[in-house]
């Protein structure tokens, strides 16, 4: 036995705290700076006396997320109401739970289905388990930053027409960096032939709320969708929700895939704060996202001297990749001098902590907990920032150089089905020695939480130095057997 008892997670989450971080990053309430500004309202004054006498479980008078009759079902009914969807069902395992039930209901083992190559691994793992037959969208790539971003409704239109037996299309939008497709027409299209669309909207529990922000994939005719209500809303992590629209899906294989991935003992504090959320989305919803606006466009307004010097893709600005851009979502693409990584470490010295940092940029999410006070430290550390670029101007202006990996035809098809298990039947190898082998592991890097190589796809030199770039600067990889990718798992060539 220990003799000196410690919990060092518990140490860790406390050392944070008293960093007096400053939050770009997700969950949305920015360490409770959402709820504490909006406490002087009673309902956000009573979830805030919670605490730990709120973690209880099915008795009497709490109701059961499995099968609800009372205020867990009024509550999803006002959350459909708010969120225009004909049924809604609280998840209590975030948008992952929401995309495996999806994906579970609309196809079976050999189906073939659409769908979009940077989707989420909770996409992939569903689709694994399924044993389903994807073809690959391949996203457009933003020219200066090298994001990928969506699919058109052409697009969609073309592989629909190669792949007549598709039996649903699943797409991401918005992205994790606030780009959102033309989803109206997509749906149009998928109902055309009679199948349902299917959408990731993890980072839209905002979207439809206000006329300058994404519109809502329900708004857009989507079928089934998915929003991580913790992400962009106000809910405690992993709360999120799973919104239906019209008879495109079975409704009962539905419940019973809830019933089988969902905890049979979920939490009432996160479902309390997903009700907390509806109703604060419902209240005050408009006056947030039109004072988070006047923020951004503020900041855009200090940072245009400096506008040289790097680049943000503006929000609601159209290009052909993508139709509408979240305003609460700073991609700030470096052209010189500067990497994504070391200005993210730059700003979490002085104690502000971003989304997510790549090679050449870096992505600050803005939330309903975000303030002023916050907003100047972060504008004040960028001006610093770009002003001790200067020096380096002259250098070659660096792209991102993240599209070469992704493949510019149209969609592909998987050499190799998606598999839900390791195959046994491979073998570890210094991982230059991967080139143009079969890859027998998932590389996702995380953040995005984008797998980047599956199970079955080949090695390629391209690949290989993105990933090695991302590796050097400290970019951690999910779905690997060896997290220092000195070696990686590949499959005998057939
Ligand atoms: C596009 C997308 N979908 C799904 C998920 C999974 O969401 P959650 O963390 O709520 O399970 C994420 C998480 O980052 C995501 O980015």
């Amino acid at each position: 036995m220990n003799p000196n008892p410690s919990a060092s997670l518990v140490q860790a989450l406390s050392n944070h705290q008293q960093k007096r971080p400053v939050s770009f990053h997700v969950p949305g309430h920015k360490s409770g700076k959402a709820y504490s500004r909006w406490a002087a309202d009673p309902v956000i004054e009573t979830f805030l006396t919670g605490g730990l006498e709120w973690d209880q479980t099915e008795i009497d008078g709490l109701d059961d997320l499995h099968a609800p009759e009372e205020a867990i079902l009024e509550a999803q009914k006002r959350a459909a109401e708010a969120y225009g969807a004909d049924s809604t069902y609280f998840l209590v395992n975030g948008s992952t739970v929401g995309n495996l039930a999806m994906i579970h209901t609309v196809c079976r083992q050999g189906d073939r289905v659409l769908v979009q190559r940077n989707s989420h691994k909770s996409i992939f793992h569903a689709l694994a388990l399924v044993g389903a037959r994807p073809i690959f969208l391949n996203p457009r790539v933003e020219s200066i930053t090298g994001i990928p971003t969506g699919v058109t409704p052409e697009h969609v239109k073309g592989a629909l027409e190669a792949y007549p037996d598709t039996r649903a299309v699943i797409l991401t939008s918005p992205n994790y960096y606030g780009m959102a497709m033309d989803l109206a027409k997509i749906a149009e299209i998928c109902h055309k032939h009679a199948i349902p669309l299917v959408v990731d909207e993890a980072h839209g529990a905002h979207c439809g709320f206000h006329a300058d922000y994404p519109a809502s994939a329900l708004g857009q005719g989507a079928d089934l969708v998915v929003q991580s209500t913790h992400k962009m809303g106000l809910a405690m992590t992993m709360g999120a929700c799973l919104h239906t629209q019209g008879e495109r899906f079975d409704k009962e294989k539905l419940h019973w895939y809830l019933s089988v991935f969902q905890s049979s003992s979920p939490s009432y504090p996160i479902m309390a704060s997903i009700d907390l959320s509806t109703y604060f989305m419902t209240k005050y919803g408009k006056l947030w996202l039109t004072e988070a606006k006047q923020m951004v466009e503020a900041f855009y307004q200090q940072m245009k001297p400096y506008e040289d010097l790097f680049y943000i893709p503006k929000y609601m600005e159209k290009n052909s990749s993508y139709e509408a851009m979240d305003p609460l979502k700073l991609t700030i693409h470096f052209h010189y001098g500067q990497d994504g990584f070391s200005w993210r470490d730059r700003l979490q010295k002085e104690g502000i902590f971003l989304e997510l940092a790549q090679e050449r940029h870096t992505l600050a999410v803005l939330g309903p907990g975000t303030n002023q006070n916050d907003m100047d430290r972060f504008t004040d550390s960028l001006i610093r920032s770009v002003e001790s670029m200067k020096p380096v101007i002259g250098q070659e202006n660096l792209r991102g150089i993240s599209n070469i990996v992704w493949n510019k035809e149209p969609w592909e098809a998987m050499e190799h089905p998606l598999t839900q298990v390791i195959p046994a039947n491979m073998s570890a190898v210094p991982w230059r020695q991967a080139i143009g082998k079969i890859s027998g592991e998932i590389i996702i890097p995380y953040p995005p939480g984008v797998p980047i190589l599956h199970v079955g796809e080949r090695w390629t030199l391209e690949k290989m130095q993105w990933i090695q770039i991302q590796k050097d600067k400290g970019l951690k990889f999910q779905g690997v057997s060896d997290s220092s990718l000195e070696t990686v798992r590949v499959l005998p060539d057939a």
